[in-house]
C-alpha cells in the first residue's frame, strides 16, 4: 500500500510541476506574440508605397514641340569664333537641356579642325553661319582674296556637315561696301556686345546681360571659347527663359521679330537695327523639319486644316504638299496668314540649312493680325536714337556696341583672336 501511495503522490507531484511550468512560460510568449503582430501590419505599408513609386516613372517624356510665338518676348544669342573643343559642347549642353536654340558664327579654319560640334549644332536645330575662314579684318581684303576666304569656309562648313551658310558676321564687325554689299551673302553684326573676350569672368558677362534691360528683339554677342562664356551661358539661358524669352536663332529673329530674312548682299548692322522696331507682319517659317514629315504629311497638317479652311476659300492646299501648283500664294514674305508654311523654302527665300534634321516645329500661325503689341519702348528707342555706323571707320571694331537702352558706348573690341 505504501509503495502505491507513493508512487500516487508522485504522480500528482509531476502534473503540478508542469503545471507551474506551463503558467510561467505564458507572459514570455505573449511578450513575444506581441512584437510579432505589431510588426504584422507593417507587412502591407510598403505595399501602397510601392504603387506610388510606379507612377513617378510612368510620366514618360513627350517629345518637345518648339513653338514660337510671334508676339512674345524674343532674343538671339550668337556665339562667334569657334568651334571650340570643349567650350562649344558645354554650352550646346546647356541649350539643349532649356530647350533653347542659338546661332554660331563659325571660324572656317576652326571647323575644320574641330568640326564636330559644328555637327552636333546642326542635329541640334542652332544655325550654323560663318565668320570667315581666318578671321581676318575683311574689310581690308581685296575682293578676289575675300571671296576666296568665305569660299574657303564654306567648305569646311560642308564637310562638317552644315549647309554652306549664307549669313556671315565679319570678325571685329569690320566693313566696307565690298563686304557689305558684294559678297552674295547676308552681314549682321550684333546689338548687345558682353564683352566676354575682355574680362573672361562668366558672372561679369552674365550681370551685364540680366542688368541690360528689355532684351526683346536684341542679338548678343559672345564667344564661344572661353570657359568663362560656357560658365556664364549656364547663368544666363536658364534666367532667360525664366524670364519669359524665347531664345531664336538670328534668322528666327530676324523673321518674327524684324520681319524679314537676311537677304545676300544686305548689311544688317547698328543703323538697321536703330531703325526698325518690331514688325506688324512677322514672316513665317517653315516647320523645321518638313522632309521628315514627308512620309505622312497627310496626318499632321490635317488637324490644323481645317479652322482656316472655314474662314478662306478654298485656294490653300488641304492637307497634302503641293509646293508646285503653289507656288505663287505662299511664296514670300507671305503674312502670317495660313499654317502652311512649308511652301516657303521652294522659293529660295529659306534657305535649305535652316532646316536642321531634330525636333521642332514653329507654329506661329496663331497669333497673325494684331499680334504684335509688345515693345513699343525698345522701338521707339530704337527709331529715335539711330546713330550711323560710327566707328566703322576704324578697322576691328567697326561695329558699334548697341545702346539700345540705357547703357551707351564702350570702347569698342579692337583686339581679339580666337
Ligand atoms: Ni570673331
Amino acid at each position: 500500500m505504501n509503495r502505491f501511495f507513493a508512487a500516487a503522490l508522485a504522480f500528482l507531484l509531476l502534473l503540478s510541476c508542469t503545471a507551474c511550468v506551463g503558467r510561467a512560460a505564458s507572459p514570455e510568449d505573449s511578450g513575444q506574440t506581441e512584437p510579432l503582430e505589431a510588426a504584422a501590419p507593417q507587412i502591407p505599408a510598403p505595399d501602397p508605397s510601392a504603387p506610388s513609386a510606379q507612377p513617378e516613372e510612368a510620366p514618360a517624356e513627350q517629345p518637345y514641340v518648339r513653338v514660337i510665338d510671334p508676339s512674345k518676348p524674343m532674343v538671339a544669342l550668337t556665339f562667334d569664333d569657334g568651334p571650340d573643343g570643349t567650350c562649344s559642347d558645354r554650352i550646346l549642353d546647356v541649350l539643349e537641356e532649356n530647350h533653347a536654340l542659338a546661332t554660331f558664327f563659325e571660324v572656317g579654319r576652326n571647323v575644320l579642325a574641330c568640326p564636330e560640334p559644328v555637327a552636333r549644332m546642326v542635329e541640334m536645330g542652332c544655325e550654323v553661319a560663318s565668320h570667315s575662314n581666318a578671321h581676318k579684318n575683311l574689310s581690308k581684303l581685296k575682293k578676289a582674296t575675300l571671296l576666296k576666304d568665305l569660299a574657303t569656309a564654306d567648305e569646311a562648313f560642308a564637310a562638317a556637315g552644315a549647309e554652306v551658310p549664307t549669313l556671315v558676321r565679319p570678325p571685329y564687325g569690320a566693313v566696307n561696301k565690298t563686304v557689305k554689299n558684294a559678297t552674295g551673302r547676308a552681314m549682321i553684326t550684333w546689338t548687345i556686345d558682353t564683352e566676354d573676350w575682355r574680362s573672361r569672368d562668366a558672372q561679369t558677362v552674365a550681370d551685364y546681360v540680366m542688368n541690360y534691360g528689355d532684351l526683346d528683339g536684341e542679338i548678343i554677342l559672345m564667344h564661344s571659347i572661353y570657359e568663362s562664356t560656357a560658365d556664364a551661358t549656364a547663368i544666363l539661358v536658364p534666367w532667360l527663359v525664366e524670364q519669359g524669352y524665347q531664345l531664336v536663332t538670328v534668322t528666327e529673329l530676324m523673321a518674327f521679330y524684324y520681319g524679314e530674312l537676311p537677304q545676300p548682299d544686305h548689311f544688317y548692322g547698328y543703323t538697321y537695327f536703330a531703325t526698325h522696331g518690331r514688325t506688324d507682319t512677322p514672316i513665317e517659317l517653315p516647320s523645321m523639319f518638313p522632309p521628315v514629315e514627308e512620309p505622312a504629311p497627310e496626318e499632321t497638317p490635317a488637324e490644323p486644316e481645317p479652322l482656316p479652311e472655314e474662314t478662306q476659300p478654298s485656294e490653300q492646299p488641304t492637307g497634302s504638299p503641293e509646293p508646285e501648283t503653289e507656288e505663287d500664294t505662299p511664296k514670300k514674305p507671305a503674312p502670317v496668314e495660313t499654317p502652311e508654311p512649308q511652301e516657303l523654302h521652294g522659293e529660295g527665300l529659306m534657305p535649305e540649312w535652316l532646316w536642321p534634321s531634330a525636333v521642332t516645329s514653329y507654329v506661329n500661325a496663331a497669333p497673325k493680325p494684331s499680334p504684335i503689341t509688345a515693345t513699343p519702348a525698345i522701338a521707339a528707342a530704337k527709331r529715335t536714337a539711330p546713330k550711323e555706323e560710327p566707328a566703322k571707320p576704324k578697322e576691328e571694331p567697326a561695329v558699334p556696341r548697341e545702346s539700345i537702352g540705357s547703357n551707351t558706348s564702350l570702347p569698342n573690341p579692337a583686339i581679339f583672336s580666337p
